[in-house]
């Protein structure tokens, strides 16, 4: 059976491909339209479609449209605001209502073939839910969802057992912590529904000051959901203009709402256990890509496991509505074994790409032994492997990388990425050496979904990627499931006597992560990369001949 998942309402446009309850493709259509977060979340945008992503999910896996036995679109418009008439009311609700159903008519425009009888409305928050329940493989588990809105509520509390879902409590707008998220980050001069994290990462330069005021303002309420107030913003720091330098007033206000919302998110956890009794708690809604506010619910949550969908955002409803509706249509849903669920190339057209460019490239014996020697002479490396990820991580396919053990390489990588320098980037670190380096968070932690505290030693060795907090947020590289990257850190380890290497997604500012081999080309072209590590071979800068390599104690010295 062949399901087609899609997410086209707010933002993040998005498709992933079910056969058999199994998950073959999935992909963001911001890495084929090459515009971030595929597009603006306004209610006129609604009939657009994940064209480019639905289209190469089944190319990819050699389907027709008319072979697709479902759809399952992430919103339900009957659920939704329905616009009686007059579709202006409310700035618009009913046309994003209206739009969302006639996605079937838009869909036969898109993909001929494709039988617009087959689309089912699933809706949101079930769609984020599927998402963690089933791609986790946790049976039974306790589920939250919680995002800036769905159709009508902003949070879903429930239970999965052999993947049937049970709604325990949801909550209704206008109360939504991920809008009052968004709304900071707006105040803060960020772009709202996108930057939220540059929120948590200046949440770590302020005090917790207001956070007295921001507990009266901000409060579960007892029954699984939570009520936010109305808040002015303006009353704790002035708004900033983007681009604008923060003062300690604002990171102050971001380190307030940051520590309420991890205290509503364990009240919500606990309310949460003490009905399902579960072990097994899984997670997703954009606000699951808080990782500090997931790792608190790790360490003094009441559930034993602690799993996010990588894809957490509104892109991961693509998959979980398909996951709904293969697990409703009788399928058994496997689990989601990686996050590498998108484009990939052979190293044929890898070499036919290189070719075309007319650079110079060669063919190592060892391509990570070349990028681990590379990295240990304090070259930058743009690492491009294997099928690109699905969710906005790069998870060790699309990453650039560096030398961790040399503070400097923080601002280098915040300056070719055009980044604020207050924000920090992130180690990858071989899985079975892990818990010697980190602790404070769940290991394996194959996502980078949480932060973890750096161990007493560590710090000063790989001061790159540990945040002003002393925390940093890893990726364990498995042996098994990603052998080149381990083989990369194995040999950076062997170099240097350190498994950790910087890992930052492969892009400049503002752009979505490269995802074909032209975008690598046109990535490392424009910024000053030493090194493109694509496939098995390496595309190396002009005139960059790598610093000597050095021990610790020369970087120290
Ligand atoms: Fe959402």
């Amino acid at each position: 059976m062949i399901v087609l998942g899609l997410n086209a309402v707010f933002h993040d446009p998005a498709a992933a491909l079910l056969i058999d309850g199994a998950v073959v493709a999935a992909a963001e259509e911001e890495r084929f339209s090459r515009r971030k977060h595929g597009k603006t979340p306004v209610a006129f945008s609604t009939w657009e479609l994940p064209e480019q992503s639905m289209a190469w999910c089944l190319e990819h896996a050699g389907v027709s449209p008319a072979d697709v036995d479902a759809v399952a679109y992430s919103y339900d418009p009957d659920l939704a605001f329905q616009p009686n008439g007059d579709i202006t009311v409310a700035e618009w609700e009913g046309l994003r209502t209206l739009y969302a159903r006639r996605a079937p008519l838009f869909l036969r425009s898109a993909l001929p073939g494709l039988r617009p009888e087959r689309v089912r409305w699933i809706p949101h928050h079930v769609a984020h839910a599927a998402s963690a329940t089933f791609a986790s493989g946790f049976d039974p588990c306790s589920v939250l969802v919680l995002d800036g809105r769905g159709e009508r509520a902003s949070h879903l509390a429930g239970r999965s057992v052999g993947g049937d879902l049970e709604v325990l409590a949801t909550q209704e707008l206008p109360h939504s912590l991920g809008l009052l998220y968004e709304e900071l980050t707006a105040h803060l001069g960020f772009r709202r529904s996108s930057d939220e994290y540059k929120v948590m990462a200046m949440a770590s330069y302020g005090s917790p000051a207001h956070l007295d005021e921001f507990r009266r303002l901000v409060r579960a309420d007892g029954d699984g959901g939570f009520v936010v107030e109305p808040v002015d913003f303006a009353r704790f720091a002035p708004p900033l203009a983007p681009g604008g330098e923060f003062t300690s007033a604002h990171a102050d206000l971001a380190c307030a709402v940051q520590r309420r919302l991890e205290e509503v998110l364990l009240d919500l956890a606990r309310w949460l256990q003490a009905r399902t009794g579960d072990r097994n708690l899984v997670m997703a809604g954009g606000v699951a890509l808080n990782c500090v506010a997931n790792s608190r619910i790790w360490r003094e949550g009441p559930f034993e496991r602690v799993w996010v969908q990588p894809a957490a955002g509104d892109s991961g409803t693509a998959l979980g509505a398909a996951m709904h509706v293969a697990h409703a249509l009788g399928e058994t849903v496997a689990p989601m074994g990686t996050a590498a669920l998108g484009r990939g190339w052979d190293d044929d057209a890898l070499a036919a790409r290189l070719e075309t460019a007319g650079v110079a490239y060669e063919r190592p014996d060892d391509i990570a032994d070349a990028v681990a020697e590379a990295l240990a002479a304090n070259q930058v490396v743009a690492w491009f492997q294997g099928r690109s990820e699905y969710g906005p991580r790069a998870l060790g396919h699309r990453s650039l990388l560096a030398d961790p053990r040399r503070p400097d390489n923080l601002e280098k990588l915040n300056d070719i990425k055009g980044r604020e320098q207050f924000r920090p980037v992130a180690p990858m670190v071989l899985a079975e050496r892990a818990r010697t380096i980190f602790d404070g968070g769940p290991i394996p932690s194959p996502y980078m979904l949480f932060t973890h505290g750096v161990r007493p030693g560590w710090a000063e060795r790989i001061p790159a990627v540990v945040h002003v907090d002393g925390t940093a947020r890893i990726q364990t590289v498995d042996r098994e499931q990603e052998p080149l990257v381990a083989r990369m850190l194995e040999r950076f380890e062997a170099r240097t006597g350190v498994p950790v290497v910087v890992n930052t997604s492969l892009n400049t500012a503002g752009r979505p992560m490269v995802d074909d081999p032209r975008d690598a080309l046109e990535c490392f072209g424009s910024s000053p990369v030493d090194l493109l590590a694509i496939g098995p071979f390496v595309v190396r800068r002009a005139g960059v001949a790598g610093a000597p390599e050095q021990t610790e104690a020369q970087i120290a010295a």
